[in-house]
């Protein structure tokens, strides 16, 4: 190996919504959630997160860049997956450059990892997941690994937990998985993007500044206080996530709807529930409820789907492009973006909304 060159690998990952959400973890360090979860992954177009990983012999240390700024790498959440991914990495042969990077040698190179998002960082719209996602993609295309997407998907779920969704497009899974070890705690994809692509999503960006409580530590702070979290991830958790699966298997939208509206609100409950409770929606969130379930009953059948993560903005999950239509033009009549209503602004989604990752 020389010393003068520099080998780079680019991906692109789109973030993911939970439709039934993952809100408490049954181990911290390794990330394994206290019920399943299931999300629909957003067209990259919009959100996603574009990481470039390079090596190069004359780097001296592993070093990252989120938005053009460096961040520490000293997190044992980006060192979790950097170590899992390095077990991985096998031999690399670029006959081109004349470089040649043998298993062995991926313990003493050192990484340049440069990751951009398209939209808000930590403000409720799910930036972890597509980072940590992109993150293991990138290195295991740089690092020629040969796990599958679902075993990439267990080293992206010790980044973020949600991340490990981010690693298909369509409609996915996280298996809270039953071992130790987390070795079954993955994802899987129940179906691709072509499956259901008459859906249409809008985001109503209530918000775009961070949240007060991030994920991590408000779920902790639920699962060491709400009595209502339990007995959610025992008894509501597992019998909702089967009839989800019933309804996105058989475009089943007003079934989905209910699921989805459910349990948004169910999560946000558990919040509620939490001690000190924590507030992610804000008015102007309680207000698009309102107005998304008073449209739905007027119509007979439910023509839009909300849920909310851990911020005020609203994700819409509207039932074809008409309802969308409707949609956009009742939230811009009642809640026109940069007005006292506090909305800041609306990412459209178009028709090819499912897309895979990398
Ligand atoms: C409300 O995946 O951000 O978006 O695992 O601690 O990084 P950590 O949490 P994170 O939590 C996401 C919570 C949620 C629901 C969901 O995406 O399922």
């Amino acid at each position: 190996m020389g010393e003068k060159w520099v080998l780079m690998k680019t991906a692109q990952t789109p973030t993911n919504i939970a439709v039934i959400k993952y809100w408490g973890k049954r181990d911290e360090t390794l990330i394994l959630p206290v019920n399943d979860s299931i999300s629909v992954t957003l067209d990259p177009a919009h959100l996603c997160t574009t990481t470039t990983v390079a090596v190069s012999p004359a780097f001296q240390q592993d070093r990252m860049w989120l938005n053009g700024k460096e961040i520490p790498l000293s997190g044992g959440r980006y060192q979790n997956c950097l170590r899992e991914i390095r077990k991985r990495a096998r031999e690399v042969e670029d006959k081109e450059k004349g470089i040649k990077i043998e298993k062995k040698d991926w313990e003493k190179l050192h990484l340049h990892i440069a990751s951009y998002n398209n939209f808000p960082t930590a403000a409720g719209l799910a930036s972890s997941a597509a980072g940590f996602a992109c993150l293991v993609f990138a290195l295991a295309k740089l690092m020629n690994v040969e796990e599958d997407e679902s075993q990439l998907s267990a080293i992206a779920r010790q980044g973020s937990g949600s991340a490990c969704r981010s690693l298909f497009g369509g409609f996915v899974k996280w298996i809270m998985g039953k071992e130790e070890d987390g070795s079954d705690s993955l994802a899987v994809q129940l179906v691709d993007e072509k499956h259901w692509d008459d859906l249409f999503i809008i985001i109503a960006v209530v918000s775009s500044r961070q949240k007060e409580t991030s994920s991590t530590s408000g779920m902790r702070e639920s699962v060491e206080t709400s009595l209502l979290l339990q007995h959610r991830a025992k008894e509501v958790v597992p019998k909702r996530t089967v009839q989800m699966e019933e309804a996105i298997k058989n475009r089943d939208f007003a079934s989905f709807a209910k699921l989805t509206c459910a349990d948004s609100n169910q999560f946000h409950a558990v919040c509620l529930d939490t001690s000190p409770p924590i507030f992610y929606m804000n008015d102007t969130s309680h207000r698009i409820i309102s107005h998304v379930e008073k449209w739905n009953r007027s119509e007979g059948s439910p023509q839009v789907a909300y849920t909310f993560d851990a911020g005020p903005n609203a994700v819409l999950i509207a039932r074809d492009r008409k309802a969308a239509a409707q949609l956009l033009q009742r939230l811009l009549f009642s809640f026109p973006p940069k007005s006292d209503t506090d909305l800041d602004s609306y990412i459209i989604g178009d028709k090819t909304i499912l897309q895979d990752a990398g």
